[in-house]
C-alpha cells in the first residue's frame, strides 16, 4: 500500500506517522521497494565512515521460521514478508578499508593528506574502544542509525515496520548462519510490510521531561 496519491512524505511527516506495527498482510513487499530501502540505509552516517553494520534482507518463510522461533514466537516475523536482520561488526575497523579512502578521495571530498590523517585517527580511536572493551558497542551504534532509516523510508512508501529487541542473540545468529562469529553481534531485527492494523500513536512524555538545556537537570 502506497501513502495517499503516492505524493512522498515529507521527513517530518515520516517521523510523526511511523508507527511500531505488529501484524502484517500476507502481500510481498516490492524487491523494488526493498532495494531502495537498503540503498538509504547505507547512506546512514557511520563512525569514521567505518559502514560497520550489515542487513540481511529475510524472505524466506523458513528462515523466517527459524527468526519466529529466535523472537519466542513474536508475530512480526511469521506475518511480515520481510525481515531484517541488523549486524554490527565489530572487528570491520581491521579490515582493509582502501576502497572507503579511494572513493572518497575520488568524489573530491576527502583530501589525500586528510584521509592519511583520517584513516590513522580511526585505527587510533578503534584501538581505544577494543582496549575498553566498547567494540560492540560503537558497532551497533552505527548499526542502529542505518534501521532508523530504514524505518522512516519505510513509511515514506507506506510500508509499516517494528523494530524489535525481543530475540535471543545466539539463536539469530544462528538462523542467518553466523553462529561461528563473536565478531558479530545482532543489534536489531526489523519486520518491513503492509500493516493489517492501524496503530494509535502511544504518546510521548513532555518535553520537559527529556529535553535539557545545557546540562542534564533530572536527578
Ligand atoms: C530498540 C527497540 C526494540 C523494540 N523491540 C520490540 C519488540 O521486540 N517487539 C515489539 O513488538 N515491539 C518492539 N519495539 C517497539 C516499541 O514497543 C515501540 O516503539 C513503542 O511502544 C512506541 O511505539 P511507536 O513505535 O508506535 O511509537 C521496540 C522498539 C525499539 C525502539
Amino acid at each position: 500500500m502506497n501513502n495517499v496519491m503516492n505524493a512522498p512524505l515529507s521527513v517530518t511527516d515520516a517521523i510523526r506517522t511511523r508507527r511500531t506495527v505488529r501484524h502484517y498482510l500476507p502481500d510481498p513487499v516490492p524487491a523494488a521497494d526493498i532495494d531502495a530501502l537498503m540503498e538509504l540505509a547505507m547512506e546512514a552516517p557511520s563512525s569514521w565512515n567505518l559502514q560497520d553494520r550489515s542487513i540481511v534482507v529475510v524472505t524466506d518463510p523458513a528462515v523466517r521460521e527459524g527468526l519466529t522461533w529466535a523472537t519466542g514466537g513474536q508475530p512480526q516475523p511469521q506475518e511480515a514478508p520481510v525481515m531484517l536482520v541488523f549486524v554490527a561488526e565489530s572487528q570491520a575497523w581491521q579490515e582493509d578499508r582502501a576502497d572507503v579512502y579511494e572513493h572518497a578521495h575520488r568524489a573530491g571530498a576527502w583530501n589525500a593528506e586528510f584521509v592519511s590523517f583520517f584513516s590513522a585517527a580511526a585505527t587510533e580511536f578503534q584501538r581505544g574502544l577494543a582496549e575498553r572493551g566498547l567494540l560492540r558497542e560503537y558497532a551497533v551504534k552505527d548499526a542502529m542509525i542505518a534501521a532508523a532509516y530504514v524505518m522512516l523510508a519505510a513509511t515514506e512508501r507506506g510500508l509499516a515496520t517494528s523494530p524489535m529487541n525481543g530475540w535471543d542473540e545466539e539463536k539469530v545468529k544462528k538462523v542467518i548462519g553466523i553462529e561461528d562469529r563473536p565478531d558479530l553481534a545482532i543489534a536489531l531485527l526489523m519486520s518491513v510490510g503492509h500493516p493489517a492494523e492501524q496503530r494509535i500513536h502511544p504518546g510521548r512524555r513532555s518535553l520537559d521531561r527529556n529535553i535539557f538545556r545545557e546540562r542534564y537537570r533530572r536527578a
